[in-house]
């Protein structure tokens, strides 16, 4: 089987579900934001101050990039990675795109604990915001292989619903 890459809003719980799916499938976990973090040397909400939305989509258009060419790996990645055409090319090219969606008042209650770490987010109306980006990034999300709705899903339902698309 290629590589099995999560894609989705902030706060539907990605990186979560892909360490669990990878156990379950015995196989390599890869998070993007993490080795964006690292290969930068500074956490994200850094980059986007330092370098802007800008050169922090520069550098996950790289991290795609090196992930495209792993092979069987759980590959979690950053909620804006599907706005870019050749990110989606390549990773498609790479494996299967699961899609995981919550509903809005879920991704926002579980956003708000870590809005510091997530600059799109983190203005004076997250709410607004988290609706604002999801109908605006609906069309991107749709080029995915599959979609998993985690609103009402426990992790091990939802990797037990992404086992079941695989
Ligand atoms: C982003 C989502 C974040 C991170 C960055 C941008 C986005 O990842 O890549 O803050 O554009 O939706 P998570 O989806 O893992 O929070």
């Amino acid at each position: 089987m290629n590589n099995v890459v999560l894609v989705g809003f902030m706060g539907t719980g990605k990186s979560a579900a892909g360490k669990l799916l990878a156990k379950r499938l015995k196989r390599p976990f890869v998070d993007l934001d993490d080795r964006i973090a690292r290969e930068a040397g500074k956490p994200i909400r850094e980059i986007f101050a330092a370098e802007g939305e800008n050169g922090f989509r520069a550098r996950e258009s790289k991290a795609v990039e090196w992930a495209s060419g792993l092979r069987a790996h759980v590959i979690a990645t950053g909620g804006g990675v599907m706005l870019d055409d050749s990110n989606v090319r390549r990773l498609k090219a790479s494996g299967k795109l699961v899609c995981l969606t919550a509903r809005s008042e879920v991704i926002l209650k579980r956003a708000l604990h870590t809005l510091p770490s997530r600059p799109l987010l983190n203005g004076p109306y997250p709410k607004e915001k988290v609706e604002e980006l999801l109908s605006l990034r609906a069309p991107s999300y749709a080029k995915a292989d599959g979609t998993v709705d985690t609103s009402d899903r426990s992790l091990e339902e939802v990797v037990k619903e992404i086992l079941k698309f695989l």
